[in-house]
């Protein structure tokens, strides 16, 4: 029996161009984990779109000096591109206000706000909100910057700090300036809805404390998610408004004068996106929406959200609380969490900043780089507990001697000696020795090993061990001299190469999920049928007899140039 998984990766502001560092934290792995689901044939719907209501987008717009509409739907489309050249490839794509989602997501959204209403989860509350008397207008998250009253933090955000990642109501910061005017905002009142998270602590704090041990078929979750999450609880949750005075955005579904003018906080409706996009998937791909239902509020569904750092308190706290307060939703299996990817320039280490010019642009990337060699690199120096940094000479260098020098290579060599010396065709098998058997157990040790590591969301080990089988290999190659045994013992020679060949299959099944275009052309030269590699097939025969295809380079040799993307 399929198993049923829902993925989803954070969904990124459309207000700007994705880099390598997006790619590392929310969207790489959780294709790796996706196209691992496919080739083993579970039920998986992976999900994504952009993040297009809120405060970024309209101060994008503003400086752009374009309505923010246009902005987020082009911004949605680079996206679209990028992800796609990098071979992340998801069932749906949406947007929280594009034309073709909007309306989905604004039912989905108000009818989840609307029973979190009639619970009686919210409360509404008149208060004082920082106003800009200049630009006549509240001043929501984005639109103020402070000093982050929990870690001291300068430049922190009126609604979440990126450096401690705490959220806090914008009256909190400390000398707080409006980024539309550059003046000291005042206080007036306004009144808006808050999510009674208090209420929640408890629930949260069990349902967190069992994701310490493995649940089902799931792993215990990654400690720097639960030991942040719980930490939070321990400090207390306050309630936390769940509105906003502004004109873009979901509109507060309330029949109340007072939430004229307000639409839901993006915090609230953004995760809802993940729920109204695979609403509108089920719409487009038989018809019935509503079959959104059987992947987000039936247990046998596993919901697995896969983000950045910065997004841990959403996604393990407020989201949760969410469902739970709604009611007939099932709670994430998994928040995968990883840490910040920085950019090494010289002997620092550095944030990717738009501003800085230092951010390794993705669609520029892909201009002079094939995707595998940037998913190959992304994985192998995951931020899966702590931050690492991009270094474009260390990704050369681990192209050459890694991929190309290893994996490259084996294959390239099996595959070359098979059409010059066998006719371009499996090799009868004669009498395998121990190495031989050895060698063919290893693919099979292998795949066991990567299993594990995919199943427990440790990709970068799970690479690791495909590159030690490609390691291996090379040296069984090397000590069974193929080249001189095929000359005095033709027959011994082709069953080594007969070991060869099972092995690239082997290899093509188990670089898949990592290296997609590679196993590709691999699955080409091994001319098999298109959609064959799956995951069990990896240690079924090629028999012998039968005919390969032409035998191409797989990677490429890179040289750092002055013209590369970091400069
Ligand atoms: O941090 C971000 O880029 C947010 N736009 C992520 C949103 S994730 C989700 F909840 F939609
Ligand atoms: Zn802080």
């Amino acid at each position: 029996m399929a198993r049923r998984f829902l993925v989803t990766s954070g969904l990124p502001y459309s207000n700007g161009r994705l880099h390598v560092g997006h790619l590392a934290g929310a969207y790489l792995p959780a294709d790796i984990f996706v196209r691992y689901l496919r080739s083993k044939g579970e039920d998986v719907l992976f999900v994504c779109g952009s993040d297009d209501n809120g405060v970024a987008s309209l101060m994008s717009a503003r400086k752009e000096g374009v309505p923010v509409q246009d902005l987020v739907t082009r911004y949605n489309a680079f996206q679209k591109e990028d992800f796609s050249r990098v071979g992340v490839e998801f069932d749906v794509y949406g947007g929280t206000h594009h034309p073709d989602f909007v309306e989905m997501h604004e039912r989905i959204s108000q009818g989840f706000f609307r029973s979190i209403h009639e619970k009686g989860f919210f409360e509404k509350k008149t208060s004082k909100q920082l106003y800009d008397v200049e630009a006549k207008q509240f001043l929501p998250d984005r639109y103020v910057e402070g000093t982050c009253p929990n870690c001291g933090n300068p430049d922190a955000h009126g609604d979440q700090c990126d450096r401690c990642g705490s959220t806090y109501d914008q009256i909190e910061l400390i000398d707080p300036k409006s980024t539309v005017t550059g003046t000291t905002p005042e206080l007036r009142e306004t009144t808006h809805w808050y999510l009674r998270l208090g209420e929640f602590e408890t629930p949260l704090r069990e349902w967190l404390e069992a994701k310490r041990e493995p649940h089902g078929d799931q792993p215990a979750w990654r400690d720097t998610v639960l030991n942040f999450a719980l930490g939070q609880i321990k400090q207390g949750l306050p309630e936390r408004a769940m509105t906003r005075d502004l004109h873009w955005g979901v509109p507060v579904p309330l029949d109340d004068p007072d939430a004229e003018g307000k639409v839901l906080y993006v915090w609230f409706d953004a995760p809802i996106g993940y729920v109204s996009f695979t609403a509108q998937h089920c719409a487009d791909h038989g018809g019935d929406w509503k079959e959104y239902e059987r992947w987000w509020k039936d247990s046998e569904t596993r919901i697995v959200h896969f983000i950045g750092e910065d997004n841990t308190v959403f996604h393990a706290l407020t989201w949760p609380a969410m469902m739970q307060a709604e009611g007939s939703y099932q709670l994430p299996a998994q928040v995968v969490a990883n840490s910040f990817l920085n950019v090494k320039l010289g002997d620092t280490e550095e944030k990717f900043s738009k501003s800085r010019g230092n951010a390794v642009w993705l669609g520029e990337f892909l201009n002079e780089f094939d995707p595998d060699p940037l998913r190959y690199y992304l994985t192998a120096i995951a931020p899966e507990s702590a931050r690492t940094a991009f270094d474009l000479a260390d990704l050369v260098q681990r192209n050459n001697s890694e991929l190309l020098g290893a994996l490259g290579n084996y294959v390239n060599r099996t595959l070359t000696f098979l059409q010059r010396f066998y006719e371009g065709v499996v090799p009868e098998v004669g009498e395998r020795d121990e190495r031989d058997l050895a060698q063919l157990a290893r693919v099979a040790e292998t795949q066991a090993s990567m299993e594990k590591n995919l199943d427990a969301y440790r990709f970068k080990a799970a690479l690791g061990d495909l590159m030690a089988l490609a390691r291996e290999t090379n040296a069984y190659f090397n000590d069974k001299e193929p080249w001189k045994v095929r000359k005095t013992d033709p027959a011994a020679g082709g069953t080594i190469l007969n070991v060869c060949a099972q092995t690239v299959k082997g290899l093509a099944v188990l670089m898949a999920p990592f290296l997609p275009y590679s196993a590709e052309v691999t699955r080409e030269m091994l001319a098999l049928p298109e959609g064959s590699l799956r995951w069990q097939d990896a240690t079924v025969e090629l028999p012998s007899g039968h005919v390969l295809g032409e035998p191409r380079l797989l990677f490429r040799q890179y040289e750092l140039s002055e013209e590369q993307p970091t400069d």
